[in-house]
Parts: structure tokens; C-alpha cells; sequence
């Protein structure tokens, strides 16, 4: 009757959201709670702890994780190890909340090591759910950004471009950017159209729009005014190649073709910094409660993911794939364009 619970890849706003919840639903059951350190990092050396009622008291407000984390999933070529340390914790199965790169470190993991998945991102690209948790308290640090620096755009008669997280998919921006109608939204999914830009610039100014904020992917792609002095940054973010630098990017080049004097500023990890939307709290707390039941019913390899506006469970390998992609046809894109937002 004991089981264990950790958190792996890149922090997202919720995962003690999901450490409360289940936690509590597990102790209310009669399970021993046993949380891991750091992610797979706790297993391979044994650092673990007894979650008792009062460790998981209040936490669900807390952004980060009370467990820790790590972005290296650390299992591959290790897994009879990995194997081996965890049948000696005697656990009877374990909660992990973590992205693609966390559950694809398990997919070579021997079946004895009994798995609930909790789907985490604030990029909100996993596959099988509609929705990670962590996407929507990113999204608002988004939106309150761009809700700002729209006065101070408008004050200078400049352009302020606001640089978001995400990777290879605009979901963040697209949402953060839209709910502040910021004036353009630049996500990977659709490679910039430079001349379309530039025109649909002139249209703003002859209106009198006196200053404009965009919001832009940190993976966006500038299409053909990218070159070899206007390229992003790029470095190793655990697994997976970090990006960024877009924004200054396309501020140069912007004031290169227009009149408008331009500013970036990028929002980083301050998108995960925040105490999770209640929108998140919600999501976790159901999720969390029904990772208890699925344990109460054996139901292992199974992951807890949102669909058409419920928390219900899947199969562990559908959360596990590419990224999900904001699709051309998708109604937030429609939404943008008939609100007057370049996207
Ligand atoms: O995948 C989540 C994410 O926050 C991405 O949006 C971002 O590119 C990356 O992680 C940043 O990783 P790190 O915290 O390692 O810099």
C-alpha cells in the first residue's frame, strides 16, 4: 500500500496542484505516500520522503514543485538499474507528472514498475489532452504583459514585441496573445509572410493606431527575413534544443523597413513563475483525484487528461508522441483574424 509520487521535466504552475490532490485522495484511502526527489533522479538514489497530510497542506498554490525536478530524465541505457532501485523503495505503483520526455523515459522500463501519468507542460503541445495544466497561468502572464505594455507602446508610438515560451508550437502566444488582442501573434506553426506584415502595418498606421504590441513564439519562424545577422539563439535545454531571440530578431529588422521605432521584451520563465489560474487548480485537483482512483482500481498505464470539457483517464502511451500543433484551421486562428489580429 505504498506509492510513489514525483515530478519530472520543466517545472509548469500545478504540479503541486496534482502533488495535494493526489496525495490526499491516496491518504484518505489508507496509501502510504511516498514523494521522490528530482524527478527519476530520487529513484536512482534513493531520495525519497513520506508525504504526510500536513507536508501537503496549502501547497496546491505554490508555482515550481515541492519534489523538485530535473529536465534530464536520466533512465536510458540505465533501465535495469532504474529497474532494480525502484522494486527496492516496495512501491506498488507510481504517480508521475511529467511531459513527453518524462513518460518516453519509461516506455523502455520492464512493466513492474507500474505507472498513472499526470500530463504537464505549459507549452499545452502534448498529445491525447486538450489541455496540459500550466498553459492557462502562462497564458495569463502573457496576457497581462501585452495588456500593459500596450500604454507604454502607445505612449512612444512604438512597437513592443513580447517574447513567449512554447518551443515548436504557438499555443502560449496564440492564447496569451489573444485574449489581450495583441496587435500580431507569431507562432512556428506559420511561417512569418514579411511583405504581408509590413502591409498590414501600413494599415494600422493609417487608421492611427499609435502604438502596437505583438506577441511572438519564442520558436516563430521569420520565414525569409531570416538570415544569418537576424538568427534567434539557440542552446541545450536538458534533451531538447533550447530557443529564443526571435523577438530582438525581428525588432531589428522591423526598424529596418519601417518607421516604427521597436522594443522586445521576453518573458521567459516568468511565464512559470506564478501561482496556478484557478482554471489550473481545477484541472489538477480533478486530475489529482482521479490518479487515487485509478490506483484504488488498478487501472496502471493509464494517464489522466482532459477531453471535451472532463477530466477522464487514457491510455499511458496516447499522452507520448510529437507535439501537438496549433492546426491552420484551428478556431483560436479564425478568431484572431476576424478580431483584425495578424497571425
Ligand atoms: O517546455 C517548457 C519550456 O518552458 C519551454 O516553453 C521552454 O522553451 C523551455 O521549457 C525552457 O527550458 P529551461 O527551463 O530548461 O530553460
Amino acid at each position: 500500500m505504498r506509492i510513489g509520487i514525483l515530478t519530472g521535466g520543466g517545472d509548469a504552475p500545478g504540479l503541486n496542484g496534482i502533488i495535494e490532490a493526489a496525495g490526499k485522495s491516496l491518504l484518505r484511502m489508507g496509501y502510504e505516500v511516498i514523494g521522490i526527489r528530482d524527478g527519476f533522479s530520487g529513484i536512482f538514489e534513493r531520495r525519497v520522503t513520506q508525504l504526510k497530510w500536513a507536508d501537503l497542506e496549502g501547497v496546491h498554490c505554490l508555482s515550481g514543485t515541492v519534489l523538485g525536478t530535473t529536465n534530464r530524465c536520466g533512465t536510458e541505457g540505465r533501465e535495469q538499474e532504474f529497474l532494480e532501485k525502484y522494486l527496492s523503495l516496495n512501491l506498488e505503483g507510481l504517480v508521475v507528472a511529467g511531459g513527453d520526455g518524462t513518460f518516453r523515459g519509461l516506455e523502455k522500463i520492464d512493466p513492474k514498475v507500474r505507472v498513472i501519468g499526470a500530463p504537464k507542460t505549459i507549452d499545452n503541445d502534448l498529445l491525447g489532452t486538450e489541455i496540459t495544466f500550466g498553459f492557462d497561468t502562462a497564458c495569463s502572464v502573457v496576457s497581462e504583459a501585452i495588456d500593459a505594455l500596450k500604454y507604454t507602446a502607445q505612449a512612444h508610438g512604438r512597437i513592443i514585441l513580447v517574447e513567449t515560451m512554447g518551443r515548436t508550437s504557438g499555443w502560449i502566444a496564440l492564447g496569451g496573445g489573444l485574449v489581450a488582442y495583441a496587435d500580431a501573434v507569431l507562432i512556428p506553426e506559420r511561417p512569418l509572410q514579411a511583405a504581408q506584415l509590413l502591409k498590414f502595418l501600413e494599415g494600422r498606421q493609417s487608421q492611427g493606431s499609435k502604438g502596437l504590441v505583438f506577441a511572438v513564439s519564442e520558436g516563430a519562424s521569420l520565414g525569409t527575413i531570416e538570415s544569418n545577422d537576424l538568427q534567434g539563439t539557440e542552446g541545450v535545454s536538458g534533451r531538447s534544443k533550447r530557443v529564443g531571440g526571435v523577438s530582438e530578431c525581428l525588432a531589428r529588422w522591423l526598424e529596418k523597413e519601417t518607421q516604427w521605432e521597436c522594443r522586445h521584451v521576453v518573458l521567459g520563465h516568468l511565464q512559470r513563475a506564478r501561482s496556478p489560474t484557478t482554471t489550473d487548480r481545477f484541472l489538477t485537483m480533478t486530475m489529482g483525484a482521479l490518479i487515487g482512483r485509478l490506483v484504488k482500481e488498478q487501472k496502471w498505464n493509464s494517464a489522466v487528461v482532459y477531453r471535451n470539457g472532463r477530466v477522464v483517464p487514457a491510455p499511458l502511451s496516447e499522452i507520448i508522441g510529437p507535439p501537438r500543433l496549433v492546426s491552420d484551421d484551428h478556431r483560436w486562428v479564425s478568431l484572431a483574424q476576424t478580431l483584425g489580429i495578424f497571425v
